[in-house]
C-alpha cells in the first residue's frame, strides 16, 4: 500500500470518527447555502481537519474541498498534485440521523485519480482504490454485481439541491422504472457509486459536483464497473472530471442503461 493511500486512510477514519462523536454530542448547527443546501457545523469542521492534516504532510499540493475550496479553476488543466475532498457527503443524511454518510477523498496525479477513500464511519465501511491495484472494502477485494437484465437491475439516482430543473430528472426516473426492477435514492453519491463497486446496485446516475464522485469513480473503475457519461462531455475536459450525465454501471448493463438515458 503507498504512503499516499495510508495518509489519506488514516485521515478519513480521522474525520469520520470526529463526525459521529459531533453527532453523538448533539451539538450540531445547521445552515443553508445557496439557498437549500444544508452544511452542519461539522462538514466545516470535516474539511477543516481534512485540509489542515493536508496542508502539514504534503505543503506544495492543491486542495479541492467543497467547504474551503470548492474552485481550484479548471480541474483538467492541472497537473499539479491534487487532492479532492468531500468532507461529508450525504449532509441531508447526516442531519437527520440516517447512516449513509461518508467522508470522501481523492488524490491526483497528472491529471489522473489515482488513490482513493470514501469511508462511512457508522458502518465502519471503508472504500478504498489504487489505480491498477483493484477496489478494496476493509480488508476484502472487491468486485461489481453481474448482473446482466436490466429488469432484475437495481439502479441508483440522486437529484440537485436546486429543483429548477425538475422534469428531465422525473422523465429519467420514469424510464428506469419501467426497464430495471427499482430505483434507489439513498443519498450520498459517493456511497452510490461504490456500492455499485462492491455489487450492492447495478448501476447509478446522477449530475454531481468533482468533490462528490472523484474517489468513488476510481473506486468504482478498479471493481470492474464501466463509468462514464450519457451526454457528450465537451472538448477539454477529461471525462474523469466531467460532473453531468455521470454513468457507472457493471460492464453487462452499462450500454443498456446508456441507450435507456441518452437524449433525456
Ligand atoms: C449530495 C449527495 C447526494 C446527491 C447530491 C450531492 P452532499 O452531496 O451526494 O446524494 O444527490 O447531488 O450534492 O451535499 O451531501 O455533500
Ligand atoms: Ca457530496
Ligand atoms: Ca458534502
Amino acid at each position: 500500500m503507498s504512503d499516499i493511500l495510508k495518509f489519506a486512510k488514516s485521515v478519513a477514519i480521522e474525520a469520520g470518527d470526529m463526525i459521529v462523536k459531533e453527532r453523538e454530542a448533539a451539538n450540531l448547527s445547521l445552515e443553508f447555502k445557496a439557498g437549500n443546501e444544508l452544511v452542519t457545523s461539522a462538514d466545516l469542521k470535516a474539511d477543516d481537519l481534512i485540509s489542515n492534516r493536508i496542508s502539514v504532510s504534503f505543503p506544495g499540493h492543491l486542495i479541492l474541498s467543497e467547504e474551503s475550496a470548492p474552485d481550484v479553476g479548471n480541474v483538467s488543466k492541472i497537473t499539479d498534485p491534487l487532492w479532492i475532498v468531500d468532507p461529508i457527503d450525504g449532509t441531508v443524511n447526516y442531519a437527520h440521523g440516517h447512516a449513509q454518510s461518508a467522508v470522501s477523498i481523492a488524490y491526483a496525479e497528472s491529471g489522473k485519480v489515482i488513490v482513493a477513500v470514501v469511508y462511512n464511519p457508522f458502518t465502519a465501511e471503508l472504500f478504498s482504490a489504487e489505480a491498477g491495484a483493484g477496489a478494496y472494502l476493509n480488508d476484502a477485494r472487491i468486485s461489481v454485481a453481474t448482473e446482466t437484465e436490466l429488469k432484475r437491475a437495481i439502479i441508483a439516482t440522486g437529484f440537485p439541491y436546486d429543483k429548477t430543473n425538475l422534469p428531465p430528472m422525473i422523465n429519467r426516473v420514469g424510464k428506469i422504472l419501467t426497464e430495471c426492477a427499482d430505483i434507489r435514492r439513498l443519498g450520498a453519491a459517493a456511497l452510490d457509486i461504490c456500492w455499485v463497486a462492491v455489487g450492492r446496485l447495478d448501476g447509478f446516475y446522477e449530475s454531481l459536483s468533482l468533490w462528490d464522485f472523484a474517489a468513488a469513480q476510481l473506486i468504482a473503475r478498479e471493481a470492474g464497473a464501466q463509468y462514464g457519461h450519457f451526454s457528450e462531455v465537451p472538448e477539454g475536459i477529461s471525462p474523469e472530471f466531467h460532473c453531468q450525465d455521470i454513468l457507472v454501471a457493471n460492464p453487462a448493463l452499462y450500454g443498456k442503461l446508456h441507450n435507456i438515458l441518452v437524449g433525456t
